[in-house]
């Protein structure tokens, strides 16, 4: 169908030529001051594409050479300028010295209470209270490795059974039942015996027998009466603080097949400031020596 431009007899307007029914479609004109802000837009594109990255060939276009990434470098060269001081004194100091100067001490605790919810709180809970699995609470006074800041500066650098440092914590518990150590009964015996050392034990006549077998297999490590040792990261088994499962079952269980916990170490990911800084947040949370 030819369309037929005409004017519109009231508006004045021409028609666009289409028409529905008798309906006629206007061609209003855009209104002026819709027409130049849309031109300034225009030319502030351009403009913006001269002077700012806006097209990625070699790098980015833009002659004045502005990028978000320079700006925010710098920003964060200027913020490193400022600590690096601090850190410089945190770095060439010990823990014991970072603890005993109110000063940096205070430095090391608010910045490691930040580090640590970046690299720690993952594993042992925002505020290092530990978490189901094996990973123990950071904030309560039972060390397995030792808790005095010598201790716990090792065991950040290294960690615990990782590959990462030749100087990890190491040490394995036997696997009593997997490897046949001891029976089925007799691995009963000495958990109910293990019941026992934190006065839980319901079975005194298994709880006798356990306790010959925890004299031969398992006092070298856990000490006598289940006190634990730090030499050789073995828990107290005589308290209330448990790694694993703490019931009858449980601990049985362990003890055919321990599951032992890994800790990566930290000496190659973190500035040795902030190990240091670590350590003195961490002896802080509660239960440091
Ligand atoms: C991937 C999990 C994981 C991460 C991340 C981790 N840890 Fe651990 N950490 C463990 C486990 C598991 C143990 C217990 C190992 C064992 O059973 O001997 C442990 C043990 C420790 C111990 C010894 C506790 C004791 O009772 O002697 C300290 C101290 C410690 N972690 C501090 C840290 C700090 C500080 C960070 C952060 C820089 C960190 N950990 C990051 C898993 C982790
Ligand atoms: C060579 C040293 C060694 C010997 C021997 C050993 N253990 Fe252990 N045991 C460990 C270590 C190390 C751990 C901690 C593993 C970890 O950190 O995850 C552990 C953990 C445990 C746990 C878990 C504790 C918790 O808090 O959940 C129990 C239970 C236990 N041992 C019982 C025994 C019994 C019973 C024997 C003897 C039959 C025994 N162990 C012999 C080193 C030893």
């Amino acid at each position: 169908m030819p369309t037929k431009i005409e004017k519109d007899a009231i508006t004045g307007t021409d028609t666009t030529g289409h028409e529905w029914d008798g309906l006629k479609e206007l061609n209003t004109p855009l209104p002026t001051w819709w027409l130049y802000t849309f031109y300034a837009c225009c030319v502030f594109a351009l403009v913006w594409v001269v002077l700012y990255p806006a097209i990625p060939v070699q790098g980015w276009t833009g002659i004045t050479g502005w990028t978000a990434r320079g700006a925010i470098t710098g920003e964060m060269e200027t913020a490193r300028a400022r600590t690096e001081p601090m850190l410089a004194r945190l770095r060439s100091a010990t823990p014991e010295q970072i603890a005993a100067n109110p000063e940096l001490r205070a430095y090391a605790i608010a910045g490691g209470r930040a580090v640590f919810a970046n690299n720690c709180a993952a594993c042992h809970g925002a505020g290092g209270q530990g978490a189901r699995g094996g990973y123990p609470s950071l904030a309560d006074d039972e060390w397995i490795w030792g808790g005095d800041l010598a201790a716990i500066h090792l065991t950040i650098n290294h960690g615990i059974r990782n590959q990462d440092s030749d100087e990890a914590r190491v040490s394995m518990m036997p696997r009593f039942g997997v490897d046949g150590v001891l029976t089925r009964a007799q691995i009963t015996d000495v958990a109910e015996h293990v019941l026992g050392l934190g006065h839980r034990s319901t079975d005194a006549a298994m709880a006798a027998r356990g306790a010959a077998l925890y004299a031969e297999n398992c006092a070298s490590c856990h000490g006598e009466r289940g006190e634990g040792n730090t030499d050789v990261g073995a828990p107290n088994l005589s308290d209330r603080v448990w790694l694993h499962a703490s019931d009858r079952a449980g601990i049985a269980a362990y003890i055919a097949n321990p599951q032992m916990g890994v800790m990566p170490a930290f000496a190659q990911r973190l500035d040795p400031a902030l190990v240091n800084m670590l350590a003195v947040y961490v002896h802080s949370l509660g239960g440091g020596r």
